[in-house]
């Protein structure tokens, strides 16, 4: 079976692509990590990719200088996805907002994940936002990436209960471990091409819901 060769973009922590790393491991996941880049050096991230024996790049966004700042930086990421042959991108803490070109680029073969149940959320400061809302149900979302931050069609998303004492922390730690077993599973569903962009939704090939009603609190 020839598997999907996949780059990852961090700036971060990288706990997801961690995640990513773990699952595609094993070689009947139809996704191989070729390349992690990360545009900060010394993320923790590339740690845990050269541990991995993933090639990691480090692209800094700060070295390419205005005007035509963000093309520049962007194009050196394309060079280096394609001497790699990568054919599908995932963003795993990718803290740089990417240019309508980038995203037309890898359009449908860029996917991202967000520590909120989209649309609910955009943004930074999830947890916080969710809290001071009261919402009883959050979570993280895998999505198609459109130029609109945080926007596009809909892979997967999995909900978290929010609970009376939560803070920031815990929900985020909650969402963290949800975010860890929706990425991997998402990133089979396009890489076996299972995940079909039909208008501004995604139509998942074999879907089955197995919980009719989720509820929190529950009742
Ligand atoms: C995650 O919460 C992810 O959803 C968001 O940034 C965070 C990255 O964490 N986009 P990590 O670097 O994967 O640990």
């Amino acid at each position: 079976m020839a598997r999907v060769k996949t780059g990852v973009l961090i700036s971060g922590r990288g706990s997801n692509l961690q995640a990513l790393i773990d699952a595609t491991r094993a070689t009947d996941h139809p996704a191989e990590i070729v390349l992690v880049i990360s545009n900060v050096p010394g993320a923790a991230g590339l740690t845990r990719a050269s541990e991995a024996g993933i090639p990691t790049t480090i692209v800094d966004h700060r070295d390419y200088g205005s005007p035509g700042a963000r093309a520049a930086f962007e194009a050196v990421l394309t060079a280096a996805f394609e001497e790699a042959a990568v054919e599908l991108v995932c963003l795993a803490g990718f803290m740089r907002v990417l240019t309508g070109a980038f995203v037309a680029r890898w359009r449908d073969r860029l996917i991202n994940i967000h520590p909120s149940l989209l649309p609910s959320f955009p943004g930074l400061d999830t947890h916080e936002r969710a809290l001071a809302e009261g919402v009883k149900l959050h979570g993280c979302t895998v999505h198609f990436v459109r130029e609109a931050v945080d926007h596009g069609p809909i892979i997967g998303q999995a909900e978290v209960p929010v609970l009376p004492q939560d803070d920031a922390e815990s929900l985020a730690a909650r969402v963290l471990g949800a975010e860890h077993r929706l990425y991997p599973a998402c990133l089979r569903l396009v890489a076996e091409g299972r995940a079909r962009v039909v208008g501004e939704g995604v139509e998942i090939e074999g879907a089955a819901g197995d919980e009719p009603v989720l509820i929190s609190p529950s009742l």
